[in-house]
């Protein structure tokens, strides 16, 4: 009996290793990954070993390419967002995670996955929806919804009983919880339940305040290939490069922070704080390079499906038929979306400076109020017409 854990080396999943071990006496298998998050991971790694994790039973592995690869970036083609504004940077890493204990599971004969993720939210729904659909044989263990665990006092003395090094920075335990890769941080929880309540300054980890940016906007220039954006300010980056490197820039001008109620799947409201810099930034310039290089029949088809496709990888169905089917409509959109777009950074804001595609259709001769080829304007008297031809006949029955 093994299982294999998505271990973060925090306080919580350190609990529930341990308590995996004792309530089902199995072999532990941890699986920690990098995601841009920003903490080390060796520390996982001897925690692990302390808690008597062999070490060919501890898996680490540098994610961070894949995930803008194969989740990020797909999803920008589409222009994602949950209720209007949420980039998903928790909604989308999820997948990934299962993705890789369920090839864990395979590589060291284990039948089980567990989690850390509570009763009451949606990265539950995300880990095991992902997992059952890439095995549909494997177990899941949600310690959260079946230990007794359930208040902090009683955690803090499980792990204190069982030596569990509880981390005890200068500041304490933090007063939200949190869950950071390299798309966002977000901040969830405790002090931040009441919707009223603004949170404190020093909160944020990724974004000065925008009246603390600078008053000089910082320009750049995100080059598209496909849909995807391959360089910054000339120079070719990797897919993880580029989001770093946005990150940097957005959250040096105070940009991508969001503060939402949301609807989560499994139905009530919660109320998210959200720090996604270079998301935000990738987000206008993907739309700057569309608004050149897409039809608008096709523009206008993938918006319509957009907030179904957000929905999708918000409530976990990333390995769906139907994620897949609206992904290579959209994908299919993307074949001539290259080009430059230039941005302008400024206290908070992403202002579109310029725009250039070799698959422009924008057509400066098209647009003036010049004589040209293609357009008659004769052409307009019907066409305004025959379009008018309803809301007459509907303004006749009225009586008008
Ligand atoms: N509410 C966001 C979402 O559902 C963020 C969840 C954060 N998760 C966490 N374990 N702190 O995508
Ligand atoms: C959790 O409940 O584990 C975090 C919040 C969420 O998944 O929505």
């Amino acid at each position: 009996k093994k299982v294999v854990l998505a271990y973060s080396g925090g306080l919580d999943t350190s609990v529930i290793l341990k308590w995996l071990q004792e309530t089902y006496g199995c072999e532990v298998v941890t699986f920690t990954a990098d995601l841009g998050q920003g903490e080390e991971l060796e520390p996982a790694r001897k925690k692990a070993e302390l808690l008597g994790i062999k070490p060919q039973n501890i898996f680490i592995r540098d994610v961070r390419e894949e995930f803008v690869r194969d989740f990020v970036f797909p999803m920008f083609r589409a222009n994602a967002l949950y209720e209007g504004v949420y980039l998903l940077g928790t909604s989308i890493a999820r997948p990934l995670i299962s993705k890789h204990l369920v090839e864990i599971a395979a590589e060291v004969g284990a039948d089980a996955v567990a989690h850390g993720a509570t009763g009451k939210g949606n990265d539950q729904v995300r880990f095991e929806l992902s997992a059952y659909a890439l095995n549909p044989h494997i177990k899941v263990i949600a310690p959260w919804r079946l230990w007794d665990l359930t208040s902090r006092t009683r955690l803090l003395a499980y792990a204190e009983e069982r030596q569990i090094p509880i981390a005890k920075d200068k500041y304490g335990e933090a007063p939200y919880s949190t869950d950071a890769n390299l798309l966002h941080i977000s901040y969830e929880g405790k002090a931040l339940e009441d919707p009223w309540v603004e949170p404190d300054e020093a909160m944020y980890t990724r974004s000065v305040s925008p009246a603390e940016a600078p008053d000089a906007p910082t320009y750049v220039e995100i080059e598209f290939e496909r849909g995807d954006a391959v360089g910054i300010d000339g120079v070719r980056l990797s897919p993880a490069e580029v989001l770093t490197r946005l990150n940097e820039l957005g959250g040096q001008n105070g940009v991508g922070r969001l503060d939402l109620v949301e609807n989560r799947f499994v139905g009530m409201k919660s109320r998210g704080i959200y720090e996604t810099p270079g998301g935000t930034v990738l987000l206008a310039a993907h739309r700057a390079i569309e608004s050149i290089t897409l039809d608008r029949g096709a523009a206008h088809l993938k918006d319509e499906v957009m907030p179904r496709y957000a929905e999708l990888i918000y409530n976990g169905f990333w390995y769906s038929p139907e994620r897949e089917a609206i992904q290579a409509l959209v994908d299919k959109t993307q074949e001539r979306v290259n080009g430059t777009v230039r941005l302008k950074l400024w206290k908070g804001n992403v202002i579109t400076a310029g725009r250039k595609s070799p698959n422009s259709l924008y057509r400066l001769d098209y647009v003036t109020f010049e004589e040209d080829s293609v357009y008659d304007q004769r052409d307009a008297q019907g066409f305004i017409k025959l379009n008018a031809l309803r809301l007459r006949l509907g303004a006749m029955a009225r009586g008008k």
